[in-house]
């Protein structure tokens, strides 16, 4: 009983630690002086990214310091001046008071975020006469605004929690985004087909009104539409247009941190239904993929990152598989997407060969009844032909002719094999 309840929190510990090797959340909910602080950590999303890094130091301020900083500042401002007090680095008490020449400039979060010009995201830390420590902006001519009282929590090497007197202020820090212009900011980033597309669409109006609660978007750059594997976009009915737009961009507020911790498929604005137009995280270190089921595509830059917006660049762009099957290229330029109707292969039942062959034939999708075993393969694609050429929806015929051709392979071996 107590054995096996101990191998139970073994087993929990194990799976935890697997997970992350720090809960900063956790860690500060220990002590309710940085209740404020902590509950900001959460509202920006930033313990995500602190809970996915390790070698870091989080400069905490107590309630009253917080709440200072806080009461004027909106969301977006708060969670710049809270990456700045994140370090990456560890400093341990004893490693601040012995910094070699007595000040060093270190970076911080605020740095990598794209959101700080120049060195404007490093720290000084300045060991002070009398065993003080000063923290300030490396912006030049800047003051030490703030110093160390006391020691938090350390996890050697992975996280040191020290408490500050207040926040660092980099010069503009406080300034809040107003009204990111969306297109203009896609437009400097290199995504100007994107940008064509959502405006002659009528997406951007969605994007726009989604940003107020929360919007992640992933933005596709120029050399992504110029892919040679991508598929013939002017093709695609109005509908589809949108629905392929819809897919880059997730409702709500998702940074890069965030996306990294993020399990199983998240939907988007194009999901309508459990399951349909979602995408999975990919992550390794630092770096973020998207996988649609048809393709993948890398997270390659922050266009910005303002609490509740945040604009991802991508390589390619992003396919669903409901719109563009497995087989991404041939999709809308096949002769069927103009013929209307439903399609008459969906209707067809599985042929009982199909049905009770074991192993992977069972995964392909029905195959007409003309490509049974009475057929010889050879046959069998003129019968496909056939099939391309009746009326169907985009969707259902797009997706037939391989794999039926595939089906059609696997049985005549099957035949070959009898
Ligand atoms: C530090 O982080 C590493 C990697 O996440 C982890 O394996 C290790 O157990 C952590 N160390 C401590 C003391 O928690
Ligand atoms: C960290 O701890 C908080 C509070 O206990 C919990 O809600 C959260 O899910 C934890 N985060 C992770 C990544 O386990
Ligand atoms: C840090 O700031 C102090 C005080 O402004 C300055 O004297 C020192 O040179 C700065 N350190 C670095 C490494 O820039
Ligand atoms: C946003 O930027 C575009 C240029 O990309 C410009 O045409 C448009 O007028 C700007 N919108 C606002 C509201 O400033």
């Amino acid at each position: 009983m107590a054995g096996a309840l101990a191998f139970s929190l073994l087993y929990l510990t194990l799976t935890l630690s697997l997970v992350s090797s720090h809960n900063i959340t956790q860690i500060l909910d220990l002590n309710p002086d940085y209740s404020l602080y902590n509950k900001y950590l959460t509202d920006t999303k930033l313990n995500d990214e602190i809970d996915s890094r390790t070698t870091i130091t989080l400069l905490v301020l107590n309630n009253g310091a917080m709440s200072a900083l806080a009461s004027k500042n909106p969301l977006s401002v708060i969670k710049n001046v809270l990456s700045l007090l994140v370090l990456l680095d560890y400093y341990d008490p004893s490693k601040l008071h012995d910094i070699s020449k007595g000040t060093t400039l270190t970076t911080t979060l605020y740095q990598t975020t794209g959101n700080a010009p120049g060195n404007l995201g490093f720290v000084n830390i300045t060991d002070l006469k009398g065993g003080k420590v000063g923290f300030g902006s490396a912006a030049p001519g800047s003051k030490l605004d703030s110093s160390y009282t006391k020691s938090v929590k350390q996890i050697p090497y992975n996280i040191s929690v020290i408490e500050i007197t207040g926040p660092i202020i980099a010069p503009g820090i406080l300034t809040p985004t107003t009204n990111a212009n969306i297109t203009a900011l896609l437009e400097k980033a290199g995504c100007k087909t994107f940008v064509s597309l959502i405006v002659s669409s009528g997406v951007l109006k969605v994007y726009e009104s989604a940003a107020e609660k929360g919007l992640t978007l992933f933005a596709p750059s120029d050399e992504a539409f110029k892919k040679t594997d991508v598929p013939d976009l002017t093709k695609l009915s109005n509908a589809e247009t949108v629905t392929l737009l819809t897919y880059h961009a997730l409702a709500g507020y998702t940074p890069k941190g965030t996306l990294k911790t993020t399990k199983g498929p998240i939907s988007t604005l194009a999901t309508n239904g459990a399951g349909k137009y979602e995408l999975t995280v990919k992550a390794s270190g630092d770096s973020v993929a998207l996988d649609t089921g048809v393709d993948s595509s890398r997270v390659s830059g922050t266009v910005i990152d303002s609490t509740p917006l945040v604009i991802f660049t991508v390589d390619d762009l992003l396919l669903p598989p409901e719109l563009f099957g497995k087989s991404p290229s041939p999709a809308p330029s096949m002769e069927p997407v103009e013929a209307p109707g439903p399609s008459p292969v969906s209707e067809l039942a599985p042929t009982p060969e199909i049905a009770s062959a074991p192993g992977p034939a069972l995964s392909f999708p029905p195959a007409p009844p003309t490509s049974s075993p009475e057929g010889t393969p050879a046959e069998a694609p003129a019968t496909d032909a056939a099939d391309v050429k009746s009326p169907g929806s985009a969707a259902v015929d797009v997706r037939v002719p391989v794999k039926t051709l595939v089906a059609v392979v696997v049985i005549g071996l099957m035949i070959i094999r009898w």
